[in-house]
């Protein structure tokens, strides 16, 4: 179902997704979706656990077994390509569970990111300027922070390939709410670099507060689509549990 004016990530989105399915071995996670998001544009997709979306963002990223459909970037197919590639193309992942190197330093660790990812204009000082404490924690090593810091580092580490759109799976699990207040504070400065965001959180409301437009998945298809705006949390949550 599609509520109001779904449209918007424009003529030539930055990532079109069509009839995507996405299979690990042989279970089919994803059951054949269509997804849009534009320059500078955050969209949200919400599902209960297991929905498929960590399948959609790994598809998306080339970390699965098997697609079948179309994703475009930037008009190019991402059909066969290698995940390196895909990442030094300008798609960045702020995977579940933040998967840093925990005996490497902060800066080291940040540091990844500029080496595979996108050559461009976002420095290591941009990311102290978004979350200061990195700077001041810079040698420390990834394990000695507390889990808000490091999830800090993880956002800083795909800021830091130079993404043109930026993934972040569930980057608030787990996390106090301040924390979660800081690092989501950072996301409409990202948009502001016209980069385009996906958000999956389980936090229903944060996410669809700061969206643009978003998705419900709901066992591997969409089954609400629109702009949070346009809609009521009785609509959303009739979608998310499939009433
Ligand atoms: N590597 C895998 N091998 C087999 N099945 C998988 C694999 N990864 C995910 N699945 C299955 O695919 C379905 C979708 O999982 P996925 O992780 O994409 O859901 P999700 O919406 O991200 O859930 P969560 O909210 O728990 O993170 C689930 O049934 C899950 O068990
Ligand atoms: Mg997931």
């Amino acid at each position: 179902m599609v509520v109001g004016d779904a449209s918007g990530a424009g003529p030539q989105p930055l990532l079109s997704v069509r009839r995507l399915k996405v299979f690990h071995g042989k279970f089919e996670a994803v059951h054949g979706v269509d997804m849009d998001v534009g320059e500078g544009e955050i969209v949200s997709i919400i599902g209960a656990n297991g929905a498929g979306k960590s399948s959609l963002m790994k598809a998306i990223i080339g970390q699965v077994d098997r697609v079948e459909g179309d994703i475009r970037f930037d008009g190019q197919s991402l059909a066969g390509r290698a995940t390196a590639d895909i990442v030094a193309g300008g798609i960045a992942l702020i995977p579940e569970g933040r998967r840093l190197f925990p005996s490497l330093s902060v800066e080291e660790n940040l540091a990844l990111g500029w080496e595979v990812g996108r050559k461009g204009e976002i420095t290591l000082d941009d990311v102290f300027e978004l979350f200061p404490i990195l700077r001041e924690r810079r040698r420390q090593k990834a394990r000695e922070l507390s889990g808000g810091q490091q999830q800090m580092v993880a956002v800083g580490r795909a800021m830091l390939s130079n993404p043109r759109l930026l993934l972040c799976d569930e980057i608030s699990l787990g996390l106090a709410p301040t924390i979660i207040n800081d690092i989501y504070k950072v996301i409409p400065s990202i948009r502001e670099r016209g980069i385009g965001i996906i958000v999956v959180d389980q936090d229903i409301g944060r996410s669809l507060a700061v969206a643009d437009r978003f998705y419900c998945m709901l066992e591997g298809d969409f089954s609400l689509t629109g702009r949070p705006r346009e809609t009521d949390r009785d609509t959303v949550m009739k979608h998310y549990f499939g009433l």
